[in-house]
């Protein structure tokens, strides 16, 4: 056991009674609020030279913040100090918006699973724009990931995006497009073939477009899905969000297993290695692939970039195993 696990976590999972969007903001506080020389001291212990290089961009290190953690990029500076070769802020939406109401983050602590339906909560792409401009480069590089605003109609989805787009393009090294959430309704049909080949037609432009798909897609639908990713000029593919199966969890978690929303850590590991290997073989690898789902540990990450990822991503594996595995699973490649 770590000292993250028998000392931190015990501490960070019993803030504001056990809610789990508490002990999150207050994390984030503490982490945004971070003096630079104790940031900097941070990063001479927690970084990892292990460079690699994917559609065009340079990446210190393959393990990067999955979306979700930092929505509004409010603790920016402290993730590469943190070990991270890369960060993907928001989802953002054009509209700023509430999300759910609360709660709507719960911990299934014996799966090292959580459940979320948040629903995008988040202060809009505008002022996310007006935040990046501010802070400038972060010394990694900077994923953005924007999603429909619950008020636009499924029809307008692309001028949605697209409206988010410029704002953001200028500060992100990559735009993944996130038409994978379950917690909006209908987002996921922005999967199917014609809606993708029009929002990717619509944000072509320089900055690199990864598409994020969701690890309950068929493999005939994920097929098709990569054709129209390869032919209308995807960068590569973010494989996988949430999944709202409910397999896989321990016994003493399955009263929680009836909330709703999408489940992470643990019980996607398998899911998601089998849809990026899917991904690898069925594009020949001509997409690269960013790997997150269920990265617990490091054989967890060396098993991903096995099955064709280039980088992988940690959102749930981080709440439950601390830093140290920002730093193991980057030396799993
Ligand atoms: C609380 C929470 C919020 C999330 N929010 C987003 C989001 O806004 N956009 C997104 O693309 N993925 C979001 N995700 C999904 C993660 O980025 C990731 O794809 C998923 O959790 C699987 O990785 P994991 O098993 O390492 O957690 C969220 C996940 C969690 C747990």
């Amino acid at each position: 056991m770590t000292l993250f696990e028998s000392a931190v976590r015990p501490v960070l999972f019993r803030v504001g009674g056990g809610d789990a969007e508490k002990a999150h903001e207050f994390t984030l506080g503490r982490l945004a609020s971070l003096p630079s020389p104790v940031r900097a001291a941070m990063r001479a212990r927690y970084a990892t030279n292990r460079p690699v290089e994917a559609f065009g961009v340079r990446f210190p290190n393959p393990v990067g913040l999955a979306a979700g953690m930092d929505k509004n990029g409010v603790a920016l500076p402290a993730w590469p100090a943190l070990g991270f070769g890369f960060v993907e802020v928001g989802t953002v939406t054009a509209q700023a918006q509430p999300g759910n109401d609360r709660p709507r983050l719960f911990r299934l602590r014996d799966s090292e699973a959580i459940i979320n339906r948040m629903g995008f909560n988040n202060a809009g792409a505008a002022a996310l724009a007006d935040r990046l401009k501010a802070l400038g480069p972060i010394g990694v590089p900077l994923g953005v990931s924007l999603g429909k605003s619950k008020v636009t109609p499924l029809a307008d989805a692309v001028e949605d995006y697209l409206t988010s787009y410029r704002l953001l393009h200028p500060y992100a090294d990559y735009i993944a497009v996130n038409v994978s959430s379950p917690n909006t309704p209908g987002l996921r049909t922005l999967q199917d073939k014609d809606s993708i080949a029009d929002l990717l037609g619509a944000l072509r432009g320089e900055t690199p477009v990864l598409v994020k798909i969701a690890p309950d897609l068929s493999e005939p639908a994920i097929a098709e899905l990569l054709e129209v990713c390869l032919s209308h000029g995807a960068a590569g593919v973010i494989a996988t969000n949430t999944t709202l199966a409910r397999d896989g969890l321990a016994a003493a978690d399955q009263p929680r297993a009836t909330e709703a929303g999408g489940l992470s850590g643990a019980p996607l590991t398998e899911k998601a290695r089998k849809v990026v290997h899917f991904v690898h073989t069925e594009t020949d690898g001509r997409l690269p692939i960013i790997g997150v789902g269920g990265v617990m540990c490091a054989d967890d990450a060396a098993r991903l970039f096995d099955a064709g990822a280039t980088l992988v991503q940690l959102y749930s594996g981080f709440i439950y195993k601390g830093p140290s595995l920002v730093r193991a699973a980057a030396r799993a490649r």
